[in-house]
């Protein structure tokens, strides 16, 4: 059966990447969590997609030119609605606090614009492992180089390669880096694809499918998971396509 992912939190209802759209995820019962971490001036993990402030917050400039103190001191949830007015950037530790006690599965999409080193992947496997989630964790990202540096780490973390643009075979290139699964752009996606990745044991998981019939095609198609904004509506539809 197909599982929900919320993307961001619940963030076609909430701000996204905050605590108010994790909670939100969470009372919805959803299957799983999508969220972006991003390193600090001070070497902390927080949870924002962008690298720069400006789109969801009140400040401006990149994420990597603030310690956590200080981008605690912006609002994350005003540009979405006044009535979030307040909600903070998360730390991704406050993060895997509030999830600690469900059984909820977070996939950690980690978002590193360089190909140095700079000691996310280690941070970030450090408070998984501190919280106990590294077995119900996926992480993922666009950069591969990073997806490596994870695998050469912990090789039993499931690792997923992002990739906007489809191309032959992809489960091969997969697991030549040593990565389990597959997170694939929704009009790049097709059942063929599919079908045969999931035959060769890798799971397909789409990204992100907000429209009612983009989601019944997917649950026809059997992926194992969708990221969706919406996932209320999600879990709504996947209710009526089981019947
Ligand atoms: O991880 C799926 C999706 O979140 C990838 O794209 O830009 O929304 O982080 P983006
Ligand atoms: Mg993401």
């Amino acid at each position: 059966m197909t599982k929900i992912f919320a993307h961001r939190g619940s963030s076609g209802t909430h701000p996204e990447n905050t605590i108010t759209a994790f909670k939100e995820a969470v009372r919805l019962g959803v299957d799983g969590i999508e969220l972006d971490i991003q390193l600090t001036k001070d070497g902390e993990l927080v949870v924002i997609h962008d690298y720069t402030l400006d789109r969801t917050t009140d400040g401006t400039g990149k994420i990597l030119d603030y310690t956590v103190e200080e981008l605690k001191a912006f609002d994350a949830g005003s540009k979405f609605s006044p009535e979030f007015a307040g909600e903070t950037i998360p730390t991704f530790r406050e993060v895997l606090a509030l999830l600690q006690d469900t059984n909820i599965e977070l996939n950690i999409e980690i978002k590193k614009p360089v190909k140095e080193d700079t000691g996310i992947e280690e941070k970030m496997i450090q408070e998984l492992e501190k919280y106990q989630y590294s077995n119900r964790s996926i992480i993922s990202s666009f950069n591969h180089d990073s997806l490596k540096r994870v695998i050469s780490i912990n090789k039993d973390l499931e690792c997923a390669i992002l990739y906007m643009k489809k191309f032959e075979n992809p489960w091969e290139y997969a697991a030549e880096i040593g990565a389990k699964a597959l997170h694939t752009y929704r009009p790049e996606t097709d059942r063929e694809m599919v079908t045969e990745a999931q035959h060769k044991g890798f799971p397909v998981r789409v990204f992100t499918i907000n429209k009612a019939e983009d989601m019944t095609k997917f649950f026809e198609t059997k992926v194992a998971a969708i990221f969706t904004d919406y996932p209320e509506k999600a879990m709504k539809l996947l209710k009526e396509v089981e019947k």
